[in-house]
């Protein structure tokens, strides 16, 4: 145990880390998870004391990552680089409830994080300990939000930033962000898994600090979404949580996190947890289906942010469907594009790979696996923004094998009122 009490273990054959090192893996290439001394925190952490922080203005309090410190890792406040992530509202919606023909839906909007993704949670942890750590130089793979997120929290931390993203399919909103905020881009000839293999040789051969979600602190503040969404519901568990799986390390930290609250006896349950994954880049649900380990698949999705074939969080994700009685899903990039429409028109808006959050919810309704009156809550990883084509071409009806069944083309008039008001009197009809 290093003075922060905590220590790292390999989650394949349980060796046991310093929490301080800088390797990143086991040496039987497992992956590293952080282990806390639950002993100790149990005579020490609360739910009031979490709650108390929500009225605090210090800036660790006000960041809904580092208000549950005491649970991911306490470090000195002059190593954390925080944006005052987290803190999203959980949205309930009439007609979301409709579409997907259950009770009680609530969405936990995680693209109103300061870089606009869920991954800001894992970030702000990776960063600051990159900072506590000495290091300069951070890098990750990305399919784009890890990399906005790294590059805005480096760039703060003045640290160096070296992202390596699959060419041509990153979604605009994601590259602009990596650009703006100065990171070294370098677009790979290849897709996500590739690049992720090679920048873990690039980090193990110079003195980068890889923060992709293999390193064990972006999972520790990760965890905060499940520990604000039951703060959000008074510390009550809802039956079921929805979210999308790529790389897996949002369920695998959703999981660790409340199984953790749990051992505390700060809850006496789990949700039930459902990875929903495209259906053109599914390995783990073919996994979970058949029984057997994981077969990386070549990914192809309209939602490029889970167009992933070989993802890094497989035991740790797995883990936490099978413990917790939970269920991997697919759905087809019609079905993720016909939930964003109604997504987007409910007034909510989230980029595609989230809204198979919501495609999952609808099918595994339908399908009779989630009871219409369980409490359902469902996690929309990043903001409509991010990828405006996605929604221009939908809306204009030209994203490839798409169709579009709710569109909302602009009209073109001439700039007179007779015209405009020929267009309002039909709208109004409506
Ligand atoms: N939703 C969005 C918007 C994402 O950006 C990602 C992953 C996921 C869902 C899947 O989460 O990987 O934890 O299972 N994006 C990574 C990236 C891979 O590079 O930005 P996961």
């Amino acid at each position: 145990m290093s003075d922060l009490h905590i220590h790292l273990a390999c989650v394949e054959c349980g060796k046991t880390w310093d929490a301080l090192g800088l390797s990143l893996r086991c040496s039987c290439g497992g992956t590293l998870s952080v282990e806390h001394d639950l002993e100790r925190l149990r005579s020490r952490v609360d739910l009031a004391t979490f709650d108390g922080r929500l009225g605090s203005r210090a800036p660790l309090d006000r960041s809904g990552v580092w208000r549950f410190r005491d649970l991911i890792v306490d470090l000195p406040e002059t190593s954390v680089v925080t944006h005052g992530e987290g803190n999203t509202n959980l949205y309930r919606s009439a007609r979301l409830e409709r579409y997907c023909g259950v009770r009680e839906l609530r969405l936990k909007h995680e693209g109103e994080n300061p870089t606009a993704s869920f991954k800001d949670r894992g970030m702000t942890v990776a960063i600051s300990m990159a900072r506590h750590l000495g290091q300069k130089a951070v890098a990750c793979a990305s399919t784009g939000n890890t990399s906005a997120s790294m590059a805005a929290y480096a760039a703060f931390a003045g640290m160096k930033a070296f992202v390596f993203i699959p060419r041509g399919n990153v979604a605009y909103g994601k590259l602009c962000q990596a650009l703006a905020y100065g990171a070294h881009t370098i677009q790979i000839d290849g897709d996500f898994d590739a690049a992720m293999a090679l920048v873990q040789d690039l980090c193990q051969a110079h003195a980068i600090y890889l923060v992709n979600s293999l390193n064990p602190y972006r999972i520790e503040g990760q965890k905060a979404i499940g520990f604000e969404l039951l703060q959000d519901l008074g510390w009550e568990v809802p039956d079921w949580v929805v979210l999308p799986g790529g790389n897996l390390g949002n369920s695998a930290a959703l999981y660790k996190g409340l199984s953790e609250l749990k051992a505390l006896g700060l809850i006496d349950r789990l949700p039930r947890i459902a990875v929903i994954q495209a259906a053109g880049a599914n390995p783990l649900y073919t996994a979970f289906k058949t029984g057997q380990p994981l077969v990386p698949v070549h990914a192809d999705t309209v939602a490029t942010a889970i167009k992933i074939g070989n993802p890094v969080s497989t035991t740790k994700s797995m883990r936490g469907v099978v413990e917790t009685g939970g269920v991997v899903e697919q759905v087809t990039d019609q079905e993720i594009m016909d939930a964003k429409a109604h997504v987007d028109a409910a007034g909510i808006g989230a980029e595609p790979a989230s809204c198979a959050t919501v495609a999952g919810v609808r099918k595994l309704v339908a399908a009779g696996v989630i009871d219409p009156d369980a409490r359902i809550c469902g996690v929309l990883t990043g903001h409509l923004l991010k990828d405006p084509d996605a929604v221009v071409h939908y809306h204009l009806g030209k994203q490839e094998g798409i169709v579009s069944h709710f569109p909302n083309a602009p009209v073109s008039i001439p700039a007179t009122l007779e015209a405009v008001e020929a267009i309002i009197a039909g709208a109004l009809e409506d």
